[in-house]
């Protein structure tokens, strides 16, 4: 999982890497605020999971909190590489002297991490690998013993750092290892490390992939809570569902993410029919129905306040129909009144079709009903998300 350059900088934070003071935001008007707070020139930084941002124009400074908002409305929304800019980070600007590059990732051919490390860092690093591979210095790590100070000082000695700052940069290095190690990751990337005016050692950028397997191990989960969707996306992440807020009104729930997508096409569809009501989220359940993914789903979706209606479309396939109506049954329960509080359309097509609506029918919950059909069922949903 890649992380945002933000949440690799709280990471950064944690294990003592100095970081530039800043805050992410969804808003012109939030990094006007922030900007304002933090007081002085501050650089604005579209997050994306892509590389060349500044390239692209999504790093921009501002010498104050009225360019903070502006150029963060510039920014917000910017398409790089296919990535939308939903959030911006403000920081605060440093005055960078020299832009190093340091690096660990796992080398699988030969079974070990490497290190790597230049003194010609900052936007066209790869230009650098490419043309002076000299000046992009690797050095293998053994995974069992690490890099500790004396390693770390060899491979700033090797790429060429002043000697005045090669301490400075090992003590970073060795911290940046820990990040590496102690939070499971598979790259740890810093373009550029600086040496600002300040007299300082500075991680301007961050690029962190973790390890997903070693997940259990971690609260990484707490690391993502951005603004922009409420914390909705970051709790339904928790609780490892597939969930993406929209910003529409009725609620969708379905289990495939091909079946899902195409939920969504047919709610818009019908939606234009009751004034343009348009899908709340994107949530696809997987294979499995369980009662707890679907309470966990449903809790998720009517937590939401713009939800009106909510939308439950599923196909019965190796999960047969009668298993899913157990568990929205289950879960219904589970939710008690919350579960009451918005009228839930129930399409169930598919294997043990016909016993899944009978289970659903017995079970004469208020806020059920069932249309047997899809376009019907999303009729239904846009319906009484107008009503
Ligand atoms: N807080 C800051 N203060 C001053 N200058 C900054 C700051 N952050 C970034 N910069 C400048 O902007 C340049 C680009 O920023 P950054 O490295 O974060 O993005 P990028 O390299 O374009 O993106 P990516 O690394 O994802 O390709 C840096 O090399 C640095 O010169
Ligand atoms: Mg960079």
């Amino acid at each position: 999982m890649d992380l945002f350059e933000y949440e690799a900088k709280k990471l950064f934070a944690r294990h003592g890497v100095p970081v530039p003071i800043g805050e992410v935001v969804a808003t012109p008007e939030a990094a006007r605020a922030i900007a304002a707070g933090l007081g002085g020139p501050v650089v604005i930084k579209a997050q994306v999971k892509t590389g060349g941002r500044g390239k692209a124009g999504g790093v921009r400074p501002a010498p104050g909190p009225a360019a903070a908002e502006q150029e963060a409305r510039h920014i917000l929304g910017m398409d790089i590489k296919g990535h939308i800019a939903e959030t911006v980070l403000v920081e605060t600007a440093t005055v960078p002297v020299e832009e190093y590059y340091v690096a660990y990732l796992v080398d699988r051919a030969n079974r070990c991490f490497l290190a790597m490390a230049s003194v010609h860092g900052g936007m066209d690093i790869e230009e650098v690998a490419a043309t002076k591979p000299g000046a992009l210095i690797k050095m293998p790590i053994d995974p069992l013993t690490g890099i500790d100070e004396g390693a770390a000082r060899e491979l700033v000695a090797r790429a060429g750092f002043p000697s005045d700052l090669q301490n400075a940069v090992a003590e970073v290095l060795v911290r940046l290892w820990r990040v590496m190690v102690e939070e499971d990751a598979l790259l740890v990337e810093v373009n550029p490390l600086v040496w600002t005016a300040g007299s300082a050692i500075i991680a301007l950028d961050g690029k962190v992939s973790l390890d997903e397997g070693a997940g259990f191990r971690h609260d990484h989960a707490a690391l993502t809570a951005g603004p922009g969707d409420g914390g909705l996306e970051s709790r339904a992440r928790a609780k490892g569902l597939n969930y993406v807020k929209l910003d529409g009104r009725v609620g969708v729930v379905g289990n495939g993410a091909g079946l899902v997508m195409s939920t969504l096409d047919v709610v818009a569809q019908a939606g234009e029919r009751f004034g343009g009501v348009r899908p709340a989220n994107f949530l696809d359940i997987g294979g499995g129905a369980s009662a707890q993914v679907m309470a966990d789903s449903l809790e998720i979706i009517l937590s939401d306040p713009d939800v009106k209606s909510v939308l439950v479309n599923v196909f019965g396939g190796i999960t047969a129909c009668d298993a899913v109506a157990d568990g929205i049954v289950s879960a219904l329960g589970l939710l008690g009144d919350r579960g009451l509080s918005r009228p839930i359309v129930v399409r169930l097509d598919g294997n043990n079709a016909e016993e899944g609506r009978r289970i659903l029918t017995e079970a004469g919950h208020p806020a059920v009903r069932q249309i047997t059909t899809m376009d019907g069922a999303a009729e239904e949903a846009a319906r009484l998300a107008a009503a």
